[in-house]
């Protein structure tokens, strides 16, 4: 059995597998680790370099092993990551028409963003943030030229291969947080992993550890309607995070916040880069947000610049 230890580096419990975890999965760990969490091959793979590694290891929780896995895994991945291209835009437009008149809304816009990077995006209203969000986020299509997003090229993507765009790669976190309003914190987190095909038990799990990761461990049961606008916010960063996207979208996620739970939402968002290692890219209005991070763009006349 695995044994809690209190001083782990990374934290406790702090990562999850990107794999989908077969009941398969979980008896081989059971036989080669002696643990019953469930584990995917690349845990497995991690656990035996950890205990390759060092002895020492043998005796943490199993979630503070992943974490050692994790960062082991971020050592050696750091060198040859250091420039990869996460979003890359290239002579986009986009118009919208009503009759016969064309309201042209992106206009030839092209960028490229490393990984791991907190990106604020900021403009008038009716610039055309939102969709320019929804069209990295495959809700919406350009009219021509390339999207691409961790390598997956939105433009020519099938529908198929977009709905997996958008259940594994990327989450997504809203002003009015988009929440169920008659299911508990933990249905709302676990509700896009059910969708996914995991099973309750797993599904639930991993929820708890993402409402753990916002602090709102002790709202599990809490509907909605039972949450401030902040805690609300942060049920829906942990429904973002649950499935351990590569990246975050994030519409004016404190546009209807106050001050404090602004901060709270932005460290969190700050938390998901470093700690986590997932890119964020959100909109705002608030000069303050939009100032803070690593990259600042703003949109004007259908162009971005770049702060
Ligand atoms: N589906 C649509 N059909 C027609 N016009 C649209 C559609 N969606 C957006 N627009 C128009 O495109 C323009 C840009 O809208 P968008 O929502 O992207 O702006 P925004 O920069 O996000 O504004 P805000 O800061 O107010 O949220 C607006 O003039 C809007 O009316
Ligand atoms: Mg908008």
């Amino acid at each position: 059995m695995w044994k809690k230890f209190s001083s782990s580096p990374g934290g406790s419990s702090k990562f999850f597998s990107q794999e989908k975890i077969s009941p398969a999965s979980v008896n081989s760990a059971k036989e080669v680790q002696g643990c019953d969490f469930p584990m995917t091959k690349t845990d497995m793979s991690r656990m035996k370099i950890i205990r390759a590694t060092n002895q020492l290891y043998l005796n943490l929780d199993i979630l503070d092993c992943l974490a050692y896995g994790k960062l082991f895994l971020m050592i050696t991945e750091k060198k040859e990551s250091s420039k990869k291209t996460v979003i890359k835009l290239e002579h986009v437009n986009k118009s919208f028409y009503q009759d016969e008149i064309v309201f042209p809304i992106l206009n030839d816009i092209s960028f490229e963003i490393p990984e791991k990077k907190l990106i604020t995006l900021m403009g008038p209203s009716g610039s055309g943030k939102s969709t320019l969000l929804n069209i990295l986020s495959a809700i919406e299509s350009a009219d021509s030229g390339k999207v691409e997003v961790f390598g997956n090229q939105l433009s020519q993507s099938t529908e198929e291969e977009l709905t997996i765009y958008r259940r594994k790669t990327i989450g997504i976190v809203f002003q009015f947080f988009h929440l169920f309003p008659y299911l508990s914190a933990i249905d709302n987190v676990a509700l896009p992993l059910y969708l996914s095909g995991i099973s309750k038990s797993i599904a639930t799990a991993k929820a708890k550890e993402a409402l753990s990761l916002v602090d709102l461990g002790h709202r599990k049961e809490f509907t909605p309607k039972e949450m401030s606008g902040g805690e609300k916010q942060r049920v829906s960063i942990a429904r973002a995070i649950v499935h351990q996207p590569k990246l975050i979208f994030a519409d004016e996620p404190t546009g209807n916040l106050d001050s404090n739970s602004s901060e709270m939402i932005m460290k969190l968002f700050a938390s998901c880069v470093k700690d986590l290692g997932i890119s964020v890219f959100l909109v705002t209005h608030n000069e303050q947000i939009g100032l803070s991070g690593d990259i600042n763009l703003h949109m004007l006349d259908g162009k971005i610049k770049t702060k």
